[in-house]
Formats: C-alpha cells, sequence, structure tokens
C-alpha cells in the first residue's frame, strides 16, 4: 500500500482528490519565491490547455518553433523504452500514448507536480499499468514511486524547470538513484543556444513562456546540460536538433 502522502490512483478520483491525498488535506503553505518559481512552472497545465497540448506544442511548436519534430523525441522512446518505466513530467501522455513498448503490458508510473497532467495522462493509457506519483523532480523521487526502473522518460521537462542547470541538475541525480544500474535515463530540453538562428515564432513563444514563468531556459545550453547529466552518469550522448537537446544517460553514479 502506498504511503497516504503520494497519489493512489482511481479512476474515480478527482483532482481536488488527488492534491488532497498528495498534501495529506488542503492546507494554505506560504511558498518560497524558488518554491513559488517550480509552481509557476506547471501553473499553465490546466485541463483546457491540456485539450488543445497535442495540436499546440507537440505538432506545431515542436516543428515550427523549436524546429524539431515530434517524431525525434518519439525516435528515442521506441529506442529506450524498457518495461518498467518512469516517465518525468508527461503531459498530455502523447510520446508514451504513441511509443512501442518491447512489451503488451508495460508498468508505467509518471511523476508531475500537476495532478491535472497526471489525471489526463492515466487516463489516455487504460491498457497500461499506470501509478500516478505527484512530486517534483527537485525532490527525491518519493518512495511511493517505486525504483529500479528499466528506463525513465524526461521530456521536455527541464526547460520548465527554474534554475541553471547548475542548480537543477539535482533532478538527474535524484532520477539516477532509482534508475537500475544498466538502465537508460533519456529525453530532451529546448535550449536557450540552440543550433543555427531561432525563429520568429520560436523567439516569440520563448519570451511569452519566460515571462509567466512556463519556461526557464535562459541560462540553458549544451555544455551545462551535459555537466549535470555527467554528474549523475557515467556515460552521457547528446544530439541537438534546431533549438532542442535530446540526450540518453547511461550507467548512473553509485
Ligand atoms: C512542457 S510539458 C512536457 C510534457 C511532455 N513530456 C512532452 O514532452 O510533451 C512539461 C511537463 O513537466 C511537468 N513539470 C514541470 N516542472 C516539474 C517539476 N519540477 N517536477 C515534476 N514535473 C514538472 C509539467 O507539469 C508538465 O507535465
Amino acid at each position: 500500500m502506498l504511503p497516504s502522502r503520494y497519489c493512489q490512483w482511481s479512476r474515480r478520483s478527482s483532482r481536488r482528490d488527488v492534491i488532497a491525498v498528495a498534501t495529506g488535506g488542503i492546507q494554505e503553505k506560504r511558498l518560497s519565491s524558488s518554491e513559488e518559481k517550480v509552481q509557476a512552472a506547471v501553473a499553465p497545465y490546466t485541463k483546457a490547455f491540456l485539450r488543445v497540448y497535442d495540436l499546440w506544442v507537440v505538432r506545431l511548436s515542436n516543428r515550427y518553433a523549436w524546429r524539431c519534430d515530434a517524431e525525434k523525441m518519439l525516435a528515442l522512446y521506441n529506442t529506450h523504452l524498457g518495461e518498467r518505466h518512469l516517465e518525468v513530467g508527461p503531459g498530455t501522455g502523447w510520446y508514451l500514448d504513441h511509443a512501442t513498448f518491447p512489451t503488451s503490458r508495460p508498468a508505467i508510473t509518471l511523476l508531475d507536480l500537476s495532478a491535472s497532467t497526471l489525471e489526463f495522462t492515466a487516463a489516455r493509457l487504460p491498457s497500461a499499468v499506470v501509478a500516478p506519483v505527484v512530486g517534483s523532480v527537485l525532490d527525491p523521487v518519493p518512495e511511493a514511486a517505486g525504483a529500479a526502473f528499466d528506463s525513465i522518460g524526461i521530456n521536455y521537462v527541464m526547460h520548465c524547470v527554474p534554475g541553471s542547470f547548475d542548480e537543477k541538475g539535482v533532478a538527474f541525480q535524484n532520477l539516477a538513484r532509482v534508475l537500475r544500474d544498466d538502465g537508460v535515463l533519456f529525453g530532451s530540453t529546448i535550449l536557450a543556444s540552440g543550433e543555427g538562428r531561432r525563429t520568429l515564432f520560436g523567439r516569440a513563444l520563448m519570451g511569452a513562456y519566460s515571462r509567466i514563468g512556463a519556461f526557464n531556459c535562459r541560462l540553458d545550453d549544451r555544455e551545462g546540460l551535459e555537466r549535470a547529466l555527467k554528474a549523475a552518469f557515467a556515460q552521457v550522448q547528446i544530439t541537438m536538433e534546431g533549438d532542442v537537446a535530446l540526450f540518453a544517460a547511461h550507467a548512473p553514479h553509485r
């Protein structure tokens, strides 16, 4: 049985229930400014936004703003997904829904600070064994999520998380602890310094999303990402596609 602090999913659970279970009751809590920034980064993921997310982000923004088609990220999923998979920041679950798993009944754990994305993704993957857990990637992975994952996906999450890579890179260390020795962490993130010239659409989105705190990647570059991944893993591969760094990391440091 999962500790009551974390989300035990039921299809009938409402978002309010999920938050209540996740926090041990709905309470007023004063947040520090860095906690506020972390919360601001997940605030846009309302049910209304999630309904248009696949068209707006997965299809249009990926191609026309960031110059990296969703198929590039999907290829990472198809290459690296394992039977026991942890998905961090699933959004709408588009990639999990379209990817090919190495088994017909994968065990998927979802980790997100947003109850809406957990609810949306869990409802989308009815045939998979899905366990949603509320938590921030900046904190150690909650015990309720389990450990010894074959694969961990963290797609388009790190450009949302506040701080430089030297600060938010702790996320990779938190995740490395729950990965099997022979497991893989993979994903992608939008960098401030991509390849070539950013599109006008990309510049407009970067400005607007940064102003509302949804994006926090103005300091992010490939070197910082590599340093952060190497602090947690012995083997790191990064390739650039437009403004997006696609990465895979093996051999977590113990
Ligand atoms: C841009 S969406 C990416 C969704 C999906 N992975 C994709 O590639 O389309 C960012 C996701 O990361 C989650 N997220 C942002 N900050 C987080 C944090 N500190 N801890 C856990 N999840 C976070 C958001 O709630 C959202 O689900």
